[in-house]
């Protein structure tokens, strides 16, 4: 019904990466949710990589901002400063008339949370604004077919959180979102380094570690050289850390996506326990990557468990194919719209 004309932009907005696809084109940028400002004179100075690259090498007048904190707008002004800047960048700001805008949001958010998004969406240009559950986009990129009326369930570990849902007939039949994602997981390595090294590394160092030799499973030998500063010195420190005592630091978080997870499975109705049991559980975000994830999830529930084809993307290819087929899914998904008017 409304608009086969203009494009239709889709925009993972997530706590540690925005992700935008447009129609047609498919994915056209991938930065991290980063901001580099001008505390004075409240100006942007960087956004995405550039931004983050500045992390903790910043001068007293420059403030790096995540603009996103478990899962949701923190910072408002600066959310909608770095959309409107990733938009520029893509000069979407000026040729396209007024595009169709889906935000993907975490399941739970508050009715002023979801407002807040599609204000920040038509703040940015949009004619029309639309939302969309994290998991049910995960699931429509995935390649579920999530309109029938099966059981599918997706466990979504992004940056700020982590998202776990069955669905069936295009909604959310039980779902949970839990504050766990990426950023506890990084926090918790530098938690266990100061305890265990007396030593103090960065959130960009604790991440290399996650991402390098991190496992949700003992049994890996893998090690790695990071540096920091020592506690007492105060000097830089070179240290060894051995995959199997990241296990050890994120004890707590993964038992944290495991608990919740079972208390979404203790109220799923058979029969789709049954469809779950069969088809496994589906899992997307970057967390999906952590080594031994999907294996450690699968010994928690004994459910199978898979990893989606590009965890990192799914969010976003998902909110874009639920755009493009709007009409066809409104009935089944609660997209909250919103329209530009002035
Ligand atoms: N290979 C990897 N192993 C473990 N973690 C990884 C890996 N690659 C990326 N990550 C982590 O995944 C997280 C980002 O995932 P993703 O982009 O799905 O989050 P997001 O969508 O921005 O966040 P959210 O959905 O919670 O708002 C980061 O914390 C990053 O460190
Ligand atoms: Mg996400």
């Amino acid at each position: 019904m409304f608009a086969k004309f203009g494009k239709k932009i889709a925009i993972d907005l997530g706590t540690a990466n925005v992700i935008i696809y447009i129609s047609g084109k498919g994915i056209v940028l991938d930065e991290p949710a980063f901001v580099a400002l001008d505390k004075r004179a409240r100006k942007v100075i960087a956004v995405g990589k550039e931004a983050r690259r500045m992390l903790g090498r910043t001068p007293a007048d420059i403030q790096i901002i995540r603009p996103l904190k478990d899962g949701v707008i923190a910072d408002f002004e600066v959310a909608e400063m770095m959309l409107k800047s990733f938009l520029k960048r893509l000069a979407l700001n000026k040729k396209i008339f007024k595009p169709m805008i889906m935000v993907c949001i975490p399941v739970g958010v508050t009715g002023v949370e979801r407002r807040a998004v599609l204000e920040a969406a038509i703040q940015v240009g949009a004619r029309k604004a639309f939302l969309i559950e994290e998991p049910i986009a995960a699931a429509i990129g995935a390649g579920l077919s999530i309109e029938k009326p099966e059981g599918n369930m997706v466990i979504d570990i992004g940056g700020g959180t982590t998202e776990i849902a069955v669905l069936s007939l295009g909604g959310i039949v039980v779902g949970e979102s839990i504050r766990v994602g990426g950023d506890r997981f990084d926090a918790a390595l530098v938690r266990y380094i100061r305890e265990n090294y007396n030593m103090i590394i960065g959130e960009s160092t604790a991440e290399k570690i996650k991402v390098n030799i991190g496992t949700a499973l003992p049994g890996f030998d893998d090690t790695i050289e990071i540096k920091g500063r020592d506690l007492m010195s105060g000097l830089p420190r070179n240290i060894e850390i051995k995959a199997d005592e990241t296990v050890f630091a994120f004890r707590e978080l993964l038992d944290g996506i495991a608990q919740a997870t079972k208390r979404v499975l203790e109220q799923t109705p058979p029969e789709l326990s049954a469809d779950i049991m069969d088809r496994g559980i589906i899992l997307t975000g970057g967390g999906a990557l952590l080594k031994g994830m999907a294996k450690f999830i699968s010994s928690e529930t004994e459910v199978p468990v898979f990893v989606s084809d590009s965890p990192l993307t799914c969010v976003a290819e998902g909110t874009g194919q639920a755009l493009i087929e709007i009409d066809r899914l409104a009935d089944v998904l609660d997209t909250g719209s919103s329209t530009f008017s002035s």
